[in-house]
């Protein structure tokens, strides 16, 4: 029979280690490690040799952190993290170049380094050099004494700062800069990008430090591995919007520690990111009333409801390919909506170019927006413009047949908020109290025809 072999554990915190040291890595206590012998491991050794039964007492305690989450200072950031920061998480946050991702990281920053003063709040650099992000800190309302920035692409030396420094806050920008000294790859490899995405989650839950890594995509919305780094970290978030607007939308995909629908909105502006208070203004700010192929929706995204227009354009296919463009829709969506109005409204889009989009660089993901869309196609095919005071709700189901929505008083009130007069919802669904005229559809041919005579 094998030798019991010795183990060692942190008197504070249960972790266990193979060697003993001074510090437990878990803690960070000194002294606290001590010789233990496992019990269940001559049992174990047989099936799962090296084997340790775990102390349950380790999984009632958090470790070294209370769960209270970090305060972004930022309302639309922390509704879509879940209420802040969790203390020992690894975020991921990508977006498109020049999307503002450093920017509102640096924000994130600021604000947490103003209500943790007495702990340092880190900044690793690969992509800037000290010096510009410290500009931008200082165009964005100064520096605080411990907001800390460095510029390095080595993951060793920032997993040593982080260790010893023991922050409030890290930020690494970006995921395609860092290197591991480790192993071979160039900096933005896949190999590398995971390795020292490994690096940090375990940085991350050992310290018990929230830790932003930053992460370009492509042109595409494509980060490299995308689907590999999401399982590698707690919290995706995402960072939309188009270049021709200020507008942004921060969104999680993935979110260990709250919801996934819920969004942010913020917009760029000369001082960095703004909040947005009031979204439905911002996304209709610059509509043009009685503009043929608009049509406006109340998206519904988490908790908060607020009305987006969409836009659609028809127009004589030059060449025999009639060609299907969208933005802020998916693009199938838009071919099968397409095919229902031919078919089952008499809207002939055959030969025609089609374009949808959304304003303002928002996506929507409901097909609670269906009808909205449908309107929009049929308003620019029929050269008719739909009453400005009105908006749109409704699924649109392949039979043409309008079908009903979650929410729909919700998003009512929204629409009576900003002032329109007249809802066109689902005519299967029972309509709640509401001062609008609300017209009921039971299919897109009957909105079609009601509201573009
Ligand atoms: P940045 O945060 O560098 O983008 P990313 O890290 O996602 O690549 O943002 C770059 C853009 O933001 C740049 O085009 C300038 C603009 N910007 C402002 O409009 N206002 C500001 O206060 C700042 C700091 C940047
Ligand atoms: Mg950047």
């Amino acid at each position: 029979m094998a030798k019991n072999r010795v183990n060692f554990r942190c008197r504070e915190c249960q972790a266990t280690y193979p060697k003993w040291s001074g510090q437990c890595e878990q803690c960070g206590a000194w002294n606290t490690i001590e010789e233990f012998t496992p019990k269940a491991e001559m049992i174990a050794s047989r099936n799962a040799p090296g084997g340790v039964a775990i102390d349950f007492s380790t999984m009632t305690d958090t470790g070294q952190h209370d769960g209270k989450r970090i305060p972004t200072g930022f309302a639309e950031a922390d509704r879509v993290l879940g209420g802040g920061f969790f203390p020992d998480s690894l975020t991921l946050f990508v977006g498109n170049p020049g999307i503002g991702k450093s920017t509102l990281a640096l924000q994130l920053a600021l604000n947490i380094a103003k209500s943790a003063t007495e702990r340092s709040i880190l900044i690793f650099s690969g992509e800037e050099s000290v010096f510009q992000v410290k500009q931008r800190a200082e165009r964005l309302g100064g520096i605080p004494p411990n907001l800390q920035i460095a510029a390095t692409f080595v993951i060793e030396d920032v997993i040593a700062t982080i260790v010893e420094h023991r922050p409030a806050f890290v930020i690494v920008d970006s995921a395609q800069t860092f290197s591991s000294r480790e192993i071979p790859g160039s900096p933005g490899s896949m190999p590398q990008i995971r390795t020292i995405t490994e690096m940090l989650m375990h940085a991350s839950k050992t310290a018990g430090i929230p830790i932003l890594l930053i992460g370009q995509v492509t042109k595409g919305g494509e980060m490299a591995g995308p689907q590999l780094l999401a399982h590698l970290v707690d919290t995706v978030l995402q960072f939309e919007g188009d270049d021709q607007h200020d507008l942004r939308i921060l969104r999680s995909s993935k979110n260990r520690f709250g919801a996934t629908s819920e969004v942010g909105i913020f917009a760029m502006t000369e001082g960095g990111l703004t909040e947005v208070t009031n979204p439905s203004e911002a996304f209709l700010s610059g509509r043009l009333p009685g503009a043929i192929g608009s049509t406006i929706y109340p998206a519904l995204e988490g908790q908060r409801p607020f009305l987006v227009e969409i836009q659609a354009l028809t127009a004589t296919t030059p060449f025999g390919l009639p060609k299907r463009s969208a933005s802020g829709i998916g693009l199938q969506r838009l071919s099968l909506l397409l095919a229902v109005l031919e078919k089952h409204a008499n809207v002939k889009l055959s030969s025609l170019d089609v374009f949808a989009n959304v304003v303002g660089g928002f996506r929507i993901d409901e097909p609670a927006a269906d009808l909205a869309i449908c309107l929009a196609v049929a308003s620019s095919r029929n050269k008719a413009a739909v009453s400005e005071e009105m908006f749109f709700v409704g699924e649109v189901g392949l039979s043409g047949e309008v079908r009903a929505v979650s929410r729909l008083e919700q998003r009512l009130k929204e629409g009576e908020k900003l002032g329109f007069t007249t809802a066109i919802i689902p005519g299967s669904q029972k309509p709640p109290k509401s001062k609008l005229t609300l017209i009921p559809v039971r299919t897109v041919a009957e909105a079609v025809q009601k509201v573009l005579r």
